[in-house]
């Protein structure tokens, strides 16, 4: 990464925390970075790309990488094309618009060395159900925001009805990814809560 990109990025993050756009964390970003250098992905998927943040933290850090970006929200498409194009990193991205429920099943086939999940919480149950499939044998499966503001642990309590469905499925989600036969799961304590998953 040169410095003008740096410098880039910080600007990137500062725009997202001013305009409410929930964007990966420093700590999240750091562990990101970490799982680039040891798996050295080729090809990565994103769900839920925002602004285009974590896309370019996880290209930047991967200088062999392309990345397949699934977005539903068109300004910020708009927006993360902008970003991708003056990082320099626009051609080894591409974006696929829509929801990610019925765009996912256009990467049938496909393999990826590194998937970031952070899409619709509501849905992370139903969207690791496509996502296995295409998760390359030594890849990794990241998923973001797993400990949902501290509400998703056992036993706490939920502090906002608003968010009762999205603990739910979280709650499940990580039911799930903890005892699958065919998963090694690690939920780490770092930002909003990562879940790293690979196959056995
Ligand atoms: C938490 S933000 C992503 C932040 C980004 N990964 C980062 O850290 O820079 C979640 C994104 O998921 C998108 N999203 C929500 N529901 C979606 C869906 N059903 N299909 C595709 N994208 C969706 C939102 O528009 C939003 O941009």
């Amino acid at each position: 990464m040169n410095k003008e990109q740096e410098k880039y990025l910080i600007e990137m993050e500062k725009y997202a925390r001013e305009k409410n756009i929930p964007v990966i964390l420093d700590d999240t970003r750091l562990f990101i970075e970490k799982i680039c250098a040891e798996i050295r992905p080729v090809n990565i998927l994103e769900i839920g790309m925002a602004i285009g943040y974590s896309g370019a933290v996880m290209l930047l850090a991967s200088p062999e990488a392309n990345i397949t970006e699934l977005e539903a929200s068109e300004p910020n498409i708009r927006i993360a094309r902008e970003n991708y194009k003056k990082l320099g990193l626009f051609n080894r991205v591409k974006i696929i618009a829509g929801d990610c429920l019925n765009t996912l099943s256009n990467l049938k086939g496909e393999k990826f060395d590194l998937i970031f999940l952070d899409g619709p919480k509501g849905k992370y149950v139903e969207i690791l159900k496509q996502l296995l499939p295409l998760l390359a044998k030594n890849g990794v499966l990241l998923a973001d925001n797993v400990l949902f503001r501290g509400m998703v642990a056992d036993g706490k309590p939920i502090t906002e009805n608003r968010f009762s469905y999205t603990v739910c499925i979280l709650r499940e989600f990580i039911d799930r990814v903890t005892k699958s036969p065919y998963l090694n799961t690690k939920i780490h304590h770092i930002g909003d809560g990562l879940a790293e998953i690979r196959l056995k």
